[in-house]
């Protein structure tokens, strides 16, 4: 199996009303294992940059290629599938459903892969027990705080085995201290599963903590 996870090539993208495109001639390549933080000043093109690597925005020019081979948007199924298989996501704001409980959404990804609701408890729940919410399974989002709601997107997004893991800002909206605590666990978890990570943070101190530094400018991206 090729070590190449996810290949960006040449990737152009602009939106209506900017001067100038968001990502020009953007070229990267994303390894098995790899661990890489994306910074840059608000409104730089980091998102944009995730959601054309997750095949969630189309780039203008240039291409993805997800385990070689070159994404095709116009079978939107297929490209699910791809996604639902390959990716965990971690957003800055949670995206828990809020009338599931922490169990319940920790296994939905599991359950729209498979069609299956049985089985996979016991996966969950231990996700969830190593991440220090054991006597929080059954509660529902609302009743958890920022920093456990945040636990349990982590336990969502690696509940499939994902080669990669997406995650934009994802202790965004933590306290300093939540903040480094989750984000430290996320790693250890992430870096014990193998599990490559693109982290787009503000945070310089999480930064430093990945294997490398890419920074969005003017459209470009610098090491
Ligand atoms: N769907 C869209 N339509 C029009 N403009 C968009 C769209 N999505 C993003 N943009 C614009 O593209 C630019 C880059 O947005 P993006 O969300 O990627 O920035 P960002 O680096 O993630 O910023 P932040 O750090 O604030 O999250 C912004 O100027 C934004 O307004
Ligand atoms: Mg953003």
């Amino acid at each position: 199996m090729s070590n190449l996870l996810l290949k960006l090539h040449e990737v152009t993208k602009s939106f209506k009303g900017l001067d100038a495109p968001v990502l020009r001639n953007i070229n990267l390549e994303i390894l098995n294992g790899d661990n890489v933080a994306i910074t840059g000043v608000s409104g730089t093109g980091k998102s944009t940059l995730l959601h054309i690597m997750a095949g969630l925005e189309k780039p203008d020019d240039g291409y993805l290629e997800i385990n070689s081979t070159k994404v095709d948007y116009s079978n939107q199924a297929k490209l699910s599938q791809i996604r639902n298989n390959y990716y965990g996501f971690i957003y800055q704001f949670h995206h828990l459903l809020p009338d599931f409980s922490a169990i319940e959404n920790v296994l939905m990804p599991l359950v729209i892969r498979t069609n299956k609701e049985n089985g996979f408890y016991n996966k969950g729940l231990k996700l969830l027990s190593d991440l220090g919410l054991e006597n929080r399974i059954n509660h529902l989002p609302h009743e958890l705080s920022g920093g456990e709601r945040q636990r349990v997107a982590i336990a969502r997004a690696l509940i499939t085995d994902p080669s990669i893991i997406l995650a934009d800002e994802p202790t965004g909206n933590l306290d300093y201290k939540n903040a480094n605590m989750v984000f430290d666990m996320f790693l250890e978890f992430a870096t014990h599963l193998k599990t490559a990570i693109i982290l787009v943070t503000h945070a310089e101190d999480h930064a430093k903590k990945m294997k490398k530094i890419y920074r969005l400018s003017e459209g470009k991206i610098t090491s």
